[in-house]
């Protein structure tokens, strides 16, 4: 495949050196993992599909002035976009009570919750991505409070439209998972939206029968995921590269493999 000096491999994602300095070149896998990687398997066409609707919304949450490391998606499974230095800390914002939230505090799934709730995970494999406050945050400098004050209010402003986004598609946005980075100016740095949005780590419900439409498929076991994230494209309005013809190549690849 690719000559170019591979930066870092992810669960989902390989990040290769940029053609400039300060650009690194984003590579969507299909390779799907879940519970910190206890679960491994592929998704047939969705790092494809990520790619597309990840650029999508971050240049439509770009038209509304959120910043973010998007420069410009290359091909079918690579974005152009700017490097920074990722804050360990992954940002989860709900609407809905589900999958953790539920399990951790016993609420049922599907509960609507009586305002936005922010929560926040350290980003550390081996540990399990833990919950954390923003005490911990605090206490071990992973953020300062001023880039955490950035952070939640581009996360709430992010919620906001992508909930109008989604609930135009007849999709009600539960819950979704969101990484910054900084990004710096010679001693100075700012905070983007880095990492991507995408039926990975969002949990997307039809509207009307509470279908999942999102990893959940494959975490749970439940089937039809490449079905469920080519929903998701096709209702923002998207295809793969090159058009619907993509899309029915997919269609009959899964058609081959009997499903
Ligand atoms: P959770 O309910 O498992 O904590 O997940 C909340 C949301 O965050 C859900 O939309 C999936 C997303 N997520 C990720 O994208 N990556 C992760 O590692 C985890 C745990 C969750
Ligand atoms: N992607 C994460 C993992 O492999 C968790 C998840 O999305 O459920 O562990």
């Amino acid at each position: 495949m690719s000559r170019r000096r591979q930066i870092y491999e992810g669960k989902a994602k390989i990040l290769y050196e940029g053609p400039e300095p300060g650009t690194l070149i984003q590579y969507f896998k299909d390779d799907a993992t879940a519970f910190n990687a206890e679960k491994k398997g592929t998704i047939s066409g969705k790092g494809v599909i990520n790619n597309r609707v990840s650029e999508h919304i971050f240049t439509l949450l770009g038209n509304i002035g959120i910043p973010s490391h998007f420069i410009r998606r290359l091909n079918m499974r690579e974005q152009l976009v700017k490097q920074v230095e990722i804050v360990p800390i992954e940002v989860i914002v709900r609407n809905v009570a589900a999958g953790s939230l539920s399990k951790r505090l016993g609420i049922e799934e599907g509960t609507p919750l009586p305002h936005t709730l922010l929560e926040y995970c350290y980003k550390d494999d081996s540990l399990g991505d833990p919950l954390v406050a923003e005490e911990h945050i605090a206490c071990f400098g992973w953020a300062t409070q001023d880039e955490m004050q950035d952070i939640s209010a581009m996360a709430i402003r992010i919620n906001d439209f992508m909930a109008g986004l989604f609930a135009g598609i007849g999709i009600k946005l539960v819950d979704f998972k969101l990484e910054f980075g900084r990004l710096f100016d010679g001693d100075f740095s700012r905070i983007i939206l880095a990492d991507e949005i995408s039926p990975d780590g969002c949990r997307l419900w039809d509207m009307e029968t509470n279908e999942k439409l999102d990893k959940d498929r494959f975490r749970r076991d439940l089937g039809g995921e490449a079905e469920a994230y080519q929903e998701v494209a096709r209702r923002l309005g998207l295809f793969p590269e090159g058009g619907p013809s993509e899309v029915h190549d997919l269609d009959s690849e899964r058609k081959k493999r009997g499903k």
